[in-house]
């Protein structure tokens, strides 16, 4: 058996996938293994329970680790040598080590995942790979992909959504999505002015990699963040379409492909999603690259449900019953999801008739109030919920893009400020939460439930049933192979 295994790891998001035959048997982030969000490292729980599916015949490296080191000395003025041999051989792998391109990485994993494989456009946006922190691709067909375009760092987007991230108090590399959510509040125009004196056409020409604290005074961040948030937003969206639209016109293409973990930013992917055909890779990060190292020509994978596997429910009247009588219930079913999105299985589910139900998520969770919940519905009924503008329902079954909501006060549970919802579809390819949909849709008349992550804030999702120890006093039911405990 040709057993190879695909890594990510030692920048932030660590993750392990296996193809075998061009198929993919396993992919998970280190995080869920070692309980720590965003393990930079693998971690011998992890690489003990790859090596069940046999030993690999062969390692692919996600990026060039001779660049990158090269990256460090022109930024540090020290070398620091990085030997993947050998911090394999310290959880005692020894196989041949391949390396790939960090932007490569990204495109192949979208590539893989998408229903477009011949004359599209690629497009790459991350804080930084070796040395590209953007990258477009003129894609012919899976033989012929050539980089037409790159930003080098430190000019990047993606650092400097980074930098506003740490610049209003969160944590960057980690935190943006939090930044994305809080731009719907912000009100006024000024700081996407102010940012945008520090762009050329799409290049960012401030230097961003120690932040960029220095541009405002404390005061003003503390009392404006929400504005600063939306200026960021405002000059992403920007600069995303600007790119876009200019190699759309360049190439003659009318499909992309977008990868990078920009591409998480789901309010301006919607924006795209009106130039476009667009397909967005579910876990488009660091950690998802470690798919598209191990895989070639022509591998396609169908689902993001790669992870551990807790085991399978069977009852799902039972799980009906907890969510009419308590409004909330999680659950730990099967494969675990390889992204950053819940998409049912390692879920909390909630009633989104219910406009409190989302300050008991939040208490459970233990995160901020203002934070929004997304629904997932059935497929057949987004048109009813939601203005998809025409789009196919098959674009929105990663929770990728953000709709506005037409019956806003049937579901306020998931319903943001702004009117819109970050919508999951849900089909037979996710057979769990489909059938879940329609037997509460059944005894409800409702085809919508609120789906968020099952973890506790500042931990990753849970992996494993033994995982729920973290949500200590726990006060909400979850649903496992075990039963409902
Ligand atoms: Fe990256």
């Amino acid at each position: 058996m040709d057993i190879v295994w695909g890594i990510s790891a030692l920048f932030h998001d660590a993750a392990l996938s296996i193809a075998c035959n061009n198929e993919v048997l396993f992919a998970s982030s280190a995080e869920r293994f070692s309980r720590l969000k965003n393990d930079a490292s693998l971690n011998t729980r992890l690489v003990d329970h790859a090596l069940q599916f046999g030993a690999p015949s062969r390692i692919v490296w996600y990026e060039n680790t001779f660049k990158r080191s090269l990256r460090y000395l022109l930024k540090d003025g020290r070398l620091k040598l990085f030997n993947a041999n050998k911090y394999l051989k310290s959880f005692n792998i020894d196989a041949k080590v391949e390396y790939g391109s960090h932007h490569k990485s990204h495109l192949l994993s979208a590539l893989y995942t998408s229903p477009f494989q011949s004359n599209c456009l690629g497009v790459v946006i991350d804080s930084v790979g070796e040395f590209d922190s953007l990258s477009v691709w003129d894609i012919k067909n899976k033989d012929c992909m050539t980089k037409i375009h790159s930003h080098a760092y430190p000019d990047s987007l993606g650092l400097f959504y980074s930098a506003v991230t740490d610049l209003v108090g969160l944590k960057p590399q980690e935190d943006e999505y939090i930044l994305m959510g809080m731009a719907s509040y912000g009100k006024t125009d000024y700081y996407h002015r102010f940012f945008k004196q520090f762009f050329y056409e799409e290049h960012c020409l401030i230097d961003c990699r120690r932040g960029i604290k220095g541009l405002l005074s404390e005061r003003e961040i503390h009392s404006n963040k929400c504005d600063i948030a939306l200026g960021a937003q405002k000059i992403y969206e920007e600069m995303l379409l600007r790119i876009v639209r200019k190699f759309m016109k360049k190439t003659g293409y009318d499909k992309v492909i977008l990868s990078g973990g920009c591409a998480l930013n789901c309010k301006a992917n919607t924006l795209l999603l009106n130039e476009a055909h667009v397909h967005i890779f579910p876990n488009p990060g660091d950690a998802g690259s470690a798919l598209g190292c191990c895989l070639s020509d022509h591998a396609h994978v169908q689902n993001m449900f790669l992870g551990y596997d807790a085991g399978s429910i069977e009852d799902l009247n039972g799980i009906i019953d907890v969510l009419l009588t308590d409004g909330v219930v999680g659950i730990v079913n099967g494969k675990a999801e390889f992204g950053p999105r819940a998409l049912g299985h390692r879920s909390i589910l909630a009633d989104p008739r219910r406009r409190n139900i989302r300050d008991k998520v939040n208490n459970i969770k233990g995160r901020e109030l203002f934070r929004p919940f997304a629904p997932a519905i059935l497929r057949e009924f987004v048109d009813e919920y939601f203005d998809t503008k025409g789009h196919s329902p098959d674009n929105f079954k990663y929770m990728q893009y953000v709709l506005h909501c037409t019956r806003p006060h049937s579901i306020p549970a998931v319903v943001h400020v702004d009117g819109t919802s970050r919508v999951q579809t849900v089909d037979g390819t996710n057979p769990f939460l489909y059938s879940l949909l329609k037997i509460w849709k059944e005894r409800t008349g409702c085809p919508v439930l609120l789906n968020t992550s099952l973890n506790k804030k500042g931990k990753p999702l849970v992996n494993a049933i033994d995982d729920l120890s973290e949500f200590t006093d726990r006060h909400f039911r979850v649903a496992t192979s075990r039963g409902m405990i």
